[in-house]
């Protein structure tokens, strides 16, 4: 397991690169199943919830071979063997391997699957719309056990633009009999890349990024070569740190208008943004501004995996910020943490208010998830004296290197196991 020690007061200044989005690379290592032949895939990060996808893929029958950034994976011999609970429960994205499984072998066994504990998480919506498509689902025991001849292309609205639901229905719906409509689908940048991934392969999928996609299922889906997008949380992330620190950093190998809702949101904030091309660089400004009102919603809505983040940066604003989570029932789990370092955040339901401080003060606080891990992380950056943020690797399921990629900015952060 481990810790990060953090001494604050170090401005952040120098340049990082963007690595591939955990979000994108995982439904498309999902989708891999859909081919019997061989994937090679491009800047894929070291994290853990990846590993864990690429020991499912093994388990499955899957041939995998990394090297760097690169990962070749060759599924032509898959057998749909039950995948064992303890794997399921390691992360949720487990879950987008059940459209690829049934679509592929037409049935598929698996445990309900695990992940960060964001609130209920339910898998309603997925099961919902692989039921209209003709799949015959049990579920007892906490498994979930699926047969089909063959899935049925049919008009799905999804209730909510569930980012995963709206992946698994179309990698589900690639390999159907017929047509298949996803309304209110969800938006998500990592949604388009799929589409690319699964058209890539010989599909035929066109919508993604609005909230219609179509999908005409194919008889048989080719070997394919992808680059995976880059991480618009995990440059939002940085973006954060260069703010709060009142530093001057660029990032490189940005897509903009991923990031769009991030960059309007610390330009509000008070820093200065300058964007060229494939990158950016954030001038953090002296004292940061309070926003009046946040609210996470869909993209291109302000992206829920960013507001732990930006509620450290608030915290020590000249203002009161009116954060309301949208998304997530119990997405708060940083405040306490933050509140130890000095913050005055009040919760009331799905709102926040938080009255920024002067400064914030190192504590030894907890990281419960993802993303309100890489917030504490933030918060120590800017606060005075030493943090200790236990629970690391909480934060290395979504961030490689961070230690030593803001050592790298001037940082003085260091892991201990
Ligand atoms: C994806 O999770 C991301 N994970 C999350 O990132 C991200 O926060 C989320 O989308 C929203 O953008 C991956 O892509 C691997 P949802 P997902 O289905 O698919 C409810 C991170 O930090 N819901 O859009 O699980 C659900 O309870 C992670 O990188 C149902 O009710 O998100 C939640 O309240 C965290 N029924 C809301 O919808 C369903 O069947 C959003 O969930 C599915 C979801």
């Amino acid at each position: 397991l481990g810790k990060y020690v953090i001494t604050g007061g170090f401005r952040l200044e120098g340049s990082i690169r963007i690595n591939g989005a955990k979000n994108a690379c995982l439904p498309v290592l999902a989708a891999t199943v859909l081919n019997k032949g061989i994937s090679e895939i491009y800047d894929v990060t070291y994290l853990k919830d990846v590993e864990v996808m690429l020991e499912i893929l093994n388990f499955l029958g899957a041939v995998v071979e990394r090297e760097g950034y690169y990962i070749r994976i060759d599924t032509s011999n898959l057998s749909p063997k039950e995948i064992p609970e303890e794997l399921m429960r390691k992360m949720r994205s487990s879950i987008f391997l059940m459209g690829p499984l049934i679509t592929r072998f037409g049935k598929v066994r698996l445990s309900y699957p695990g992940g960060c504990d964001l609130g209920p998480r339910p898998i309603d919506l997925h099961l919902k719309g692989l039921r209209m498509m003709g799949a015959n689902l049990t579920e007892e025991h906490g498994f979930i056990e699926a047969h089909c001849d063959k899935l049925k292309g049919c008009n799905i609205h999804l209730d909510f633009p569930s980012v995963g639901a709206t992946e698994n229905l179309m990698m589900a719906a690639a390999l159907a009999q017929g047509v298949t409509v996803i309304r209110n689908a969800a938006k998500e940048p990592e949604i388009v890349d799929l589409q690319n991934f699964i058209n890539n392969m010989g599909g035929s999928v066109t919508g993604a990024g609005t909230d219609t996609i179509k999908v005409v299922g194919v008889e048989k889906l080719n070997s394919v070569k992808h680059t995976v997008i880059p991480d618009r949380i995990v440059a939002g992330t940085y973006m954060v740190a260069a703010a709060i620190t009142g530093g001057q950093v660029k990032l490189k190998n940005i897509i903009l208008e991923h990031v769009e809702p991030i960059i309007a949101k610390l330009r509000e904030s008070g820093c200065v943004i300058e964007t060229n091309g494939d990158s950016l660089t954030v001038n953090g400004p002296k004292q940061i501004q309070s926003i009046d009102i946040i609210r996470t919603l869909p993209h291109p809505g302000f992206p829920t995996d960013m507001q732990a983040p930006i509620m450290a940066l608030m915290s020590i604003a000249n203002g009161t910020t009116m954060l309301t989570e949208t998304i997530f029932e119990n997405r708060f789990k940083h405040v306490d943490e933050l509140r130890r370092m000095g913050a005055d955040i009040k919760i009331n339901g799905r709102a926040a208010v938080i009255k920024g401080v002067k400064s914030l003060t190192g504590a030894a606080v907890e990281a419960k998830d993802l993303r309100a891990g890489a917030a504490l992380v933030i918060a120590g950056l800017a606060a005075e004296g030493t943090t200790i943020v236990d629970g690391a690797q909480h934060i290395e399921r979504g961030y490689e290197n961070i230690d030593k990629n803001l050592t790298s900015l001037g940082a003085h952060i260091k892991k201990i196991d």
